[in-house]
C-alpha cells in the first residue's frame, strides 16, 4: 500500500484527482475524510494543507506527495522529485502598485516586502544583492500594499487577475512552477514498484492528451497522396472498404500539427473524416 498526499482544496485538488481518475484509480470521493483508499488499486490519499506535504513526505509519514513547485523549494525538504506534472503552472513574483515608476531591482533597496514565500525571496535578492526587509505573512499577501503593511509584495501569479484587482504590477519573475510527484528517499521495493505502475499509467495518459485518433475514407487513386501527408512516425493502418476501389485509414495525430494536416489531407482527397479522443497510449 502506498501513501499519497494530496492537497484537501485549492489549485492542486481538482487537476491531482481527476490525474488519479484517469489512471484507473478509483475512489470514494463521497465521505470527504482525511484519509480514503482505493477500491481497485494499492493506495490510498491521505488529504492536507499543501504546505504541510513536502514535510508529510520527507519524514515518510506519506509515501508520495502532489505538491506546487513553490511550496516544494520554499519547504527545503529532503524528498525526490519523480515527475513534473505538467499542471497548475504558476510563478512566483515581486509586484508593486500599479502607478509606482519602476526604474529596476534597485527600486527594491530598503523596501518592505510580504510574502508567504520567505527562503526563495530571500535566496533571489541575496543573489542580487539588494537589501529589503522581508514581512512574512500567510494569507491575503495581495491587500498588504493597499493597507500600509508593506511597499510590495512577493506571490504566486497565475492569471493575474488578483494583482489587477490589487491594483498591483507584476515586476519581476522569479521562479516559474508546476506541479511535482515527490517520493520519500526510502521507500520499499514493494512500495517502489507501486510507484513504478503508477507511474507507467501517468505516462499513458499524458500520451494520450495531446493525440487523437483519425479515420477517412480515400479513392484508392488518392491513397498515395493521402499517405504522403501523414507524418512518418506513425505508420497508418489502411484497410480496403466495402465499396471496391476505396479504402480506410487510421492514423494518430498530434494536437500541434492537427489542423495543419487535416487541411492537407482534404485537399489530398481523404472524405468521411472522423476524429476521436484516445484515453491510453501504451507507448
Ligand atoms: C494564490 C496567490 C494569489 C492567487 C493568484 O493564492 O496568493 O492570491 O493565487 O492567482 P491569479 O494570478 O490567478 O489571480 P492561492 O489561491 O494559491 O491560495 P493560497 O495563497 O492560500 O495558497
Ligand atoms: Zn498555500
Amino acid at each position: 500500500m502506498l501513501r499519497i498526499a494530496v492537497q484537501s482544496k485549492g489549485r492542486l485538488y481538482e487537476e491531482t484527482m481527476n490525474m488519479l481518475v484517469e489512471s484507473d484509480i478509483k475512489l470514494s470521493t463521497s465521505k470527504r475524510t482525511l484519509l480514503v483508499q482505493s477500491k481497485n488499486f494499492p493506495i490510498e490519499v491521505l488529504f492536507l494543507r499543501d504546505d504541510d506535504i513536502p514535510q508529510t513526505v520527507a519524514s515518510g509519514v506519506a509515501d508520495l506527495g502532489v505538491v506546487g513547485e513553490n511550496e516544494f523549494v520554499e519547504r527545503q525538504e529532503d524528498a525526490d522529485i519523480v515527475r513534473r506534472l505538467d499542471f497548475s503552472h504558476c510563478r512566483l513574483s515581486l509586484a508593486i502598485p500599479k502607478a509606482i515608476e519602476y526604474p529596476g531591482l534597485e527600486w527594491f533597496e530598503n523596501k518592505k516586502i510580504a510574502t508567504s514565500y520567505p527562503v526563495i525571496l530571500r535566496n533571489f535578492l541575496e543573489k542580487n544583492h539588494i537589501n529589503a526587509d522581508i514581512h512574512v505573512i500567510t494569507g491575503s499577501v495581495e491587500i498588504s500594499p493597499g493597507i500600509g503593511l508593506a511597499d510590495a509584495i512577493f506571490d504566486i501569479v497565475s492569471s493575474g487577475s488578483t494583482l489587477v484587482s490589487n491594483n498591483l504590477r507584476e515586476v519581476e519573475v522569479v521562479m516559474q512552477s508546476e506541479a511535482l510527484l515527490i517520493a520519500n528517499k526510502n521507500l520499499t521495493e514493494e512500495k517502489k514498484e507501486i510507484l513504478e505502475e503508477l507511474l507507467f499509467r501517468l505516462t499513458a495518459v499524458k500520451t494520450a492528451e495531446d493525440k487523437k485518433y483519425v479515420r477517412m475514407n480515400v479513392s484508392n487513386d488518392n491513397l498515395p497522396e493521402v499517405l504522403s501527408v501523414l507524418p512518418s512516425m506513425h505508420s497508418p493502418t489502411v484497410m480496403p472498404l466495402a465499396t471496391e476501389g476505396w479504402s480506410s485509414v487510421h492514423t494518430v495525430l498530434s494536437e500541434e500539427r492537427f489542423w495543419e494536416i487535416i487541411g492537407k489531407l482534404k485537399s489530398a482527397g481523404a472524405e468521411g473524416i472522423l476524429v476521436s479522443p484516445i484515453e491510453k497510449m501504451i507507448p
